[in-house]
């Protein structure tokens, strides 16, 4: 039987369409979806947009639109990125689905009232709608939340509160015994620190006065469900959690506990505290990994709507590429550190890395053999090259392991130069040449180990070269000389 793989993306916020930074999430895990699936897992890759909150209702109110229809034409927009960036993800779950996403949320809820994990109280706090979250003195700056530069509101009225108090004790167990792997280290310092300063419980709900717009409090009409508790809970939903159906519980038990979660640096709180205790308060199992990336900003500036840089995956995507957009991300953003998008550096990479370096090198190999009929048994794999690409895998194997996207990329483009410099070396083209065949056939078992070692990267641009060229046991057959990546002005 194959082995299971169920990897999950955040879901994101519907208050605007997606940025480079939702983009640089999306590719990171349809990487890893990818790669799991290359080495023959059963993969299950569900993302989605977190609809409820008074984040969405306050911006729907301001464009003067009806937030419902607001939240739908926006997550549309999200939706659409599976196109744009060739996301492989199996489910596109919206929180604002009544069938696929309420019943589990109810679910979960009722779960863990009946623990003895949720109580009502009178409460007095500030509220930051950009962080859909609370907010303490400690954590303000001059007054305002560090993240969105604005003055939290000070939220007055009686909640529901979760007793995440009572969890702090497992869940820095849970994560210091790897049984939650926190990636990277640096992360899993932050919240075991951040647990040991004491978690306190948190409010789950919203009167519904203030805020609507969400999922009503099981058996409690006047309440909204908070909105990271409605929305964590997507991760189970959506495979069956809190379905009546056989099938579909069937389904979550398949798939259930997610092998890895991806999120962004700022919601490592929501997700190695507070949705651990949700899991733990239900009797659910635990994830396995938590993966956190960092930032992206635009041109070496935070990604902000009223610096007006935000920039949309589309417009990139439909000046250059899917790929190139691909490539940049992965091989230039460090996974777990704060990244750039600079249009220089992007030409630079483009022309550098996929016309100059894989797109020439495919097209030299795929023109040489074209014009050479090669004899049939007399074709040798040379070792050296044979022992490269071993090698390659093996490390590739490794980085990817490690969640080192990065060091994938370099890895493979490694076996790029190194073919390079055999062709330089064995110049099939000239009189005296020896070998020529076996260098050629060597050359070309090259090139379709690197499509498939690319495929989980650059879907398209492997698939394209395995279409130009391939191999059927000895034979190799050219159908074309691929053009893959026209140089760039800069
Ligand atoms: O946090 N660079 O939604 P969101 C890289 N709905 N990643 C970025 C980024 C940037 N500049 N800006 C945002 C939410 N992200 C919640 C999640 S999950 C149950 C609920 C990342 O739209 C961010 O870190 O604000 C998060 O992982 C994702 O994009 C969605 O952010
Ligand atoms: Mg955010």
């Amino acid at each position: 039987m194959k082995e299971k793989y169920y990897i999950t993306t955040a879901i994101d916020y519907v208050n605007a369409p997606p940025h480079i930074g939702h983009a640089l999430e999306k590719i990171q895990a349809d990487v890893l979806a990818r790669y799991a699936r290359l080495k023959g897992m059963d993969v299950y890759f569900l993302t989605g947009t977190d609809e409820h909150g008074s984040k969405i209702a306050r911006t729907a109110r301001e464009a003067g639109a009806e937030v419902k229809k607001f939240a739908a034409q926006n997550s549309k927009t999200f939706k659409e990125l599976k196109e744009i960036l060739n996301l492989s993800w199996n489910q596109f779950i919206r929180t604002s689905d009544q069938k696929k996403h309420w019943p589990g949320v109810i679910k979960m809820w009722n779960a863990l009232a009946a623990a003895g994990d949720l109580y009502k109280k009178t409460y007095r706090g500030l509220y930051c709608a950009g962080c859909e979250g609370f907010l303490t003195e400690k954590d303000l700056v001059d007054g305002l939340c560090p993240i969105h530069k604005k003055e939290p509101e000070l939220v007055e009225e009686e909640n529901y509160f979760f007793r995440l108090s009572a969890y702090g004790k497992q869940i820095k167990q849970a994560i210091q015994n790897k049984d939650i792997r926190v990636i990277p280290e640096s992360r899993e310092r932050e919240i075991l620190s951040l647990i040991n300063t004491g978690l306190e419980d948190v409010s789950f709900s919203r009167s519904k006065e203030k805020l609507a717009w969400g999922i009503p409090v099981p058996g409690d009409d006047s309440q909204t469900m908070y909105v990271w508790a409605d929305a964590l809970t997507n991760y189970i939903s959506a495979i069956g959690y809190g379905q009546s159906d056989v099938l579909m519980s069937r389904n979550f038990e398949k798939w259930w506990p997610a092998d890895v979660h991806v999120v962004g640096k700022d919601i490592l709180r929501f997700h190695a505290a507070i949705w651990p205790a949700m899991l733990l308060s239900a009797k659910l199992p635990l994830p396995r990994v938590l993966f956190v990336h960092g930032f992206v900003n635009a041109e070496g500036q935070k990604i902000s709507k009223s610096l007006g840089n935000v920039i949309a995956p589309q417009d990139i995507v439909s000046a250059y590429g899917t790929d190139p957009f691909r490539y940049y991300f992965l091989r230039e953003i460090s996974p777990t550190e704060d990244g750039d998008f600079s249009q220089t550096r992007f030409l630079e990479r483009y022309n550098a890395d996929l016309a100059n370096g894989l797109g020439n090198f495919t097209a030299r190999v795929a023109t040489l053999v074209s014009k050479r009929e090669l004899k049939k048994d007399f074709k040798l794999m040379d070792l050296i090259v044979e022992q490269r690409i071993k090698t390659v895998q093996k490390n590739i194997d490794e980085a990817m392991r490690a969640f080192r996207f990065n060091d994938a990329l370099a890895e493979l483009w490694e076996l790029i130069s190194f073919g390079d410099g055999y062709l330089n070396e064995k110049q099939p083209w000239a009189k005296q040449a020896v070998d020529v065949d076996n260098a050629l056939f060597s050359l070309s078992v090259l090139v379709t180990s690197i499509a498939v070692l690319l495929e989980p990267f650059l879907p398209k641009t492997a698939k394209k070269i395995s279409d130009a060229i391939s191999l059927k046991g000895k034979m190799v057959e050219v159908k074309e000389v691929p053009k893959l990546f026209p140089r760039l002005e800069q």
